[in-house]
């Protein structure tokens, strides 16, 4: 997601301190010390202006959720949002962590995450540029080492190319794909689903949104 230079980013970021992990290694120990209870955690890579993080949290109060999103002026956006709506959450369910999704690796415990989020994830269209899509098979990897055993990928996008990419790679590195669609707004899921900023975008312009759940044992 491209964005002009938003003025006083920081100082913005910096006044939503309490939803930022503002030190990815803080997790390396699992997430107590973050949430200070042991809920499941889910994490949304990609988060953007974090729509459906602040939805799910709010839906899902014994869930903990942590957006992840690699600019820090979209994030800045996403941590106001959350901020405004904090009295709509239950609990305080909700953190957000300015990276890259290649630095969780080295700072989430192996297999201590529930679930994975890929939200219309950018499609890198050229050939060239297929090991930076987010369902690369070495992200897949990635994120089968931070899922815990029965932990759930859930993808959902427009992009037709990405969602056939994504469903060759999930079979190239052995995961199973409990459930698909290609009309996730017209499937027996839609009810309990919540709508991203681009899934709103693509879907009042016509888009039937793909989806997929995905486990890697
Ligand atoms: C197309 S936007 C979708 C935003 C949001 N998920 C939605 O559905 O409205 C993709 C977002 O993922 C972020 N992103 C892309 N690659 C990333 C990565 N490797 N780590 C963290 N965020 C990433 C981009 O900065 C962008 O904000």
């Amino acid at each position: 997601m491209r964005m002009r230079k938003k003025k006083h980013g920081a100082e913005r970021i910096e006044a939503c301190s309490e939803l930022r992990i503002a030190d990815a290694s803080l997790m390396k120990d699992g997430f107590e010390g973050i949430f200070e209870n042991n809920a499941p955690v889910h994490i949304e890579i990609g988060c953007g202006k974090g729509n459906f993080a602040c939805g799910m949290a709010k839906k899902h109060p014994d869930v903990n959720f942590i957006a992840v999103e690699r600019v820090s002026d979209v994030c800045c956006i996403a941590l106001e949002k959350a901020k405004a709506s904090a009295d709509e959450r239950e609990r305080d369910n909700l953190r957000f962590l300015i990276g890259d999704a290649k630095i969780l690796g080295e700072n989430i415990k192996p297999h201590s995450l529930d679930c994975v989020y890929l939200n219309f994830s950018d499609p890198w269209p050229k050939k060239g540029h297929a090991k930076r899509r987010l369902t690369h098979r070495t992200f897949l990897e990635l994120y089968k080492n931070l899922l815990k055993e029965d932990g759930l990928l859930r993808l959902k996008t427009d992009n037709v190319g990405l969602f056939d990419f994504s469903l060759e790679e999930f079979e190239a590195v052995g995961a199973t794909v409990i459930w698909q669609t290609r009309d996730l707004h017209n499937s027996e899921k839609n009810d309990d689903n919540v709508m991203t900023e681009y899934e709103k975008n693509f879907s009042e312009k016509g888009f039937s949104i793909c989806s997929a759940w995905v486990k890697f044992n």
